[in-house]
């Protein structure tokens, strides 16, 4: 295998597609279907061209190029990163066994139902971000909405790659429903919850490039320890492109919270509103809705599928090699978020012991909790060096669930218990109201002119690639 990618194929690639007729026909009759889904699911507002960044090589340095691309003319292609030929599987029962280069037929079911999962949130956030380029707020953001949306097209790519490689007829039919299922659709939904929200407005955008991507950067870091080497190998590089995602989340959410601050300091007030920034409380909101829908992303506190997956060696635990303990956990603990009731049968937020093999979706929602703080506390800076007493924070793991042990209580973002009567009464102070939503809505006017950025949201600090913030970055059609 070589590294660098082959780009006089239909399809560009570094697994020697042409080695394989069979496989590379199915693909290149897949790939109609994939762009006619691109054209009438993806990005709406026409284009000529975007600066794009395309993926040529997987090899540490100089990976990606950068160039003016018309869109449906990107080269989507199947990059695995490099093999290690000494490779060993890192946990459960095969342990130190050689990794494997096929699908053991005991473990088929689980692997494919693995991958259909992953692949099916990739082309869902394209759906659900489909309308924001005509409210974007600089061609600057305009370009990063298509790259990250090129790239979610890419990572479908690599999931369909490996069903179709691998899994057989179903595979071929697994890879025609991800472009059948649609993000909302009441026929036939994405799978998983948060992918059928809406992204109606661009802190919606960079909250859910925060959260939500943040989500897939954690499910990918399991897969890519997985013992199945080519899942392992495709996640490895996706996690390369994913940070992308979540620079645009960062800073995007940075930005606002910026021009907020600044808007407040101008006019001495916190009513920021008729001021045309988005105010603090608005933010928390949105924070409040996005982080605890992906929360719910992770699953149950426990789950014995997630058990079997970690035995099974086919999903293991986020860096699993900096764990110091057996990679087994066959007799380990470990306490979970539970609903325990007290002696008088009252029911309270609390935890329990459980097997560590059945938390393990608990143990990577905590590492990702850990890792969203840091988004936290770098808005925190903001607020603080801008000399603002109000602080953000993330709300309690409680808040606002509808999977797992909260799911059927409901929780102040303190994490206090509330009547169901209650919750009604207030979740409006918690969570964007009808009114918050047409407010932030109303902000969004585009402005598509080079170098000039909406009033709500402060500039970058970097551009793309080396390049001013009023590069032109896309030319409208
Ligand atoms: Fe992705
Ligand atoms: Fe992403």
């Amino acid at each position: 295998m070589s590294t660098t990618a082959d780009y006089t194929e239909k399809i560009p690639n570094n697994v020697s597609l042409h080695e394989d007729r069979r496989l590379q026909r199915a693909l290149e009759s897949w790939q109609p279907n994939f762009l006619h889904w691109w054209q009438t699911m993806g990005p709406a507002l026409p284009t000529q061209d975007v600066y794009l960044r395309t993926a040529v090589n997987v090899g540490r340095d100089g990976w990606a190029q950068f160039g003016h691309v018309a869109m449906p003319e990107y080269r989507w292609g199947i990059f695995l990163a490099e093999r290690d030929p000494g490779r060993k599987v890192g946990f459960g029962e095969h342990k130190g066994e050689p990794v494997w280069d096929k699908v053991p037929g005991e473990y088929r079911a689980e692997l494919q139902r693995l991958i259909v999962i992953q692949g099916d949130t990739e082309p869902a956030s394209v759906e659900q971000q489909r309308n924001l380029g005509a409210t974007a707020p600089s061609l600057y953001d305009l370009r990063n909405l298509f790259q990250v949306n090129v790239e979610e097209g890419r990572h479908l790519w690599a999931m369909v790659y490996l069903l179709h490689a691998y899994f057989g007829r179903e595979g071929r039919e697994e890879a025609e429903e991800l472009l059948h299922r649609n993000s909302g659709s009441l026929d036939s939904p994405r799978i998983l919850g948060a992918f059928n929200e809406e992204t109606p407005d661009w802190l919606s955008f960079y909250m859910f490039t925060y959260f939500t991507d943040r989500d897939g950067k954690y499910q990918l870091g399991t897969l890519k320890e997985s013992a199945f080497d080519p899942l392992s190998r495709t996640c490895e590089f996706m996690l390369k492109e994913e940070a992308h995602h979540m620079m645009v989340g960062t800073t995007g959410v940075d930005r606002v919270v910026q021009r907020t601050v600044e808007v407040m300091r101008e006019h001495d007030t916190d009513d920021v509103a008729g001021l045309g920034a988005i105010p603090l409380p608005v933010i928390q909101k949105y924070l409040n809705f996005h982080y605890s829908v992906s929360l719910d992303l992770f699953g149950g506190e426990t789950s014995t599928n997630v058990a079997n997956y970690y035995t099974a060696g086919l999903k293991g635990r986020w860096l699993e090699d900096r764990r110091k303990d057996d990679h087994k956990l066959t007799s380990d603990a470990m306490m979970v978020d539970a609903l325990t009731e007290d002696a008088d049968g009252e029911l309270s937020i609390g935890q329990t012991e459980v097997m560590a093999l059945t938390g393990l979706n608990t143990d990577l929602r905590r590492e990702y909790i850990s890792d969203c703080q840091g988004g936290v506390k770098r808005w925190n800076r903001i607020l603080e060096e801008a000399g603002v007493k109000q602080r953000l924070k993330l709300p309690h793991v409680a808040f606002n669930r509808k999977v797992g042990a909260f799911a059927g209580i409901e929780a102040t973002p303190d994490g206090e218990k509330l009547s169901a009567e209650e919750w009604n009464r207030r979740r409006g102070g918690w969570l964007p109201t009808d009114v918050d939503k047409t407010y932030v809505r109303s902000l969004m006017q585009p402005v598509h002119q080079r170098g000039k950025i909406a009033a709500w949201i402060a500039p970058p600090r970097n551009g793309i690639n080396g390049q001013p913030f009023d590069y032109d970055y896309v030319h409208l059609a």
